[in-house]
């Protein structure tokens, strides 16, 4: 009896002191992992959001790098993080390749993550080297039938949506171009802007500033319409490229076992951010469409990460694209 009346008592004062921890969190800054390099698609994201989920949090939320292995470096350390509302994640579809490009991923999408809400949905871009020698697609085409061995694409490693949007390109134009892989798509627009590398298909999060001011050259948008930011731009699909599509969704995510009060927090704050008037001026700006209310929110992201894993599994065993 006395044993049990001791156990009692010591999970009632466990319990208690987790419920105070909820009560106060949060009570210093909260990491927000970003899995590829500053200053790319993934960090402007993660930092424009930031500032409005630490007003309505009134803690920071500090945006953290964590690169490599096309963004599972960051994902695996988000799952062995600890849950208690200081590690989340923001990550985009790359969380639904992962699992069947990677043999030997050391996570689980599905079992080691509570979701927030889904994000933001991002177009991509095809781009080149200012001084690349074609001015069009047409004439792009006909440079990489000829020259497509000394040519090289950019992306920023095996499950990076550079490296997704390249292999479709590669694919259904017929060709096979040198890959060089970085830890995030801004250092490899570094490398493109120095005119080191020739190719990068890259999110309109980073690139239609430099598209309107003429530092890169640009072949054509991802989706099936043009977009209104950039409307003498075709699309890949209308210049022969027939069903290409490539938008990038992106999730927020915390390590699973994180209390759900706190991620109810969490996607209050979430989607106070995504309503902020500033946010929704950048985002626009750049082409970028907030998710659906109704998506910002566990189950939408829930919904979303299973409907794409599913999607993606076939067509890349298919390929036989993969990472032992
Ligand atoms: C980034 O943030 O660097 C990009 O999202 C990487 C990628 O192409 O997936």
């Amino acid at each position: 009896m006395r044993i049990l009346k001791t156990l009692l008592a010591a999970s009632l004062a466990a319990f208690s002191l987790a419920a105070a921890a909820q009560s106060t969190w949060p009570d210093h800054p909260i990491a927000l992992v970003v899995p590829f390099a500053a200053g790319g698609p993934t960090d402007v994201v993660a930092r424009m959001i930031a500032i409005p989920m630490s007003k309505s949090l009134g803690q920071t939320v500090a945006v953290e790098n964590a690169v490599g292995a096309g963004g599972t470096i960051a994902a695996t350390k988000v799952a062995r993080a600890k849950p208690d509302g200081y590690t989340i994640f923001l990550h985009h579809m790359g969380m639904s390749t992962a699992p069947a490009l990677y043999k030997k991923l050391q996570f689980d999408p599905l079992k080691d993550f509570e979701y927030i809400g889904q994000v933001v949905d991002v177009p991509m871009t095809l781009l080149a080297r200012k001084d690349f020698p074609a001015e069009n697609f047409a004439e792009l085409r006909d440079y990489l039938k000829t020259n497509g061995n000394k040519v090289s694409l950019a992306n920023a490693g095996l499950g990076a949506v550079s490296h997704l949007c390249g292999l479709l390109f590669m694919s259904q134009m017929g060709v096979e171009l040198t890959t060089v892989p970085f830890s995030g798509t801004g250092p490899a627009m570094n490398a493109l802007l120095g005119k080191q590398v020739d190719l990068l298909c890259d999110q309109t999060t980073q690139t239609v500033p430099l598209i309107k001011s003429g530092r890169v050259k640009v072949f054509g948008v991802t989706v099936p319409n043009r977009l209104e930011v950039l409307p003498d731009v075709p699309t890949l699909d209308e210049q022969g490229l027939k069903g290409f599509e490539v938008k990038v969704w992106h999730g927020m995510y915390a390590p699973k076992g994180t209390p759900p009060q706190v991620i109810e927090k969490l996607n209050a704050a979430l989607k106070v951010a995504m309503q902020d008037p500033d946010v929704k001026r950048r985002l626009t700006e750049l082409s970028s469409d907030i998710a659906p209310m109704d998506k910002i929110s566990p189950q939408g992201l829930k919904t979303q990460l299973e409907s794409e894993i599913n999607r993606w599994g076939p067509v890349i065993r298919k390929a036989g694209v993969y990472a032992d």
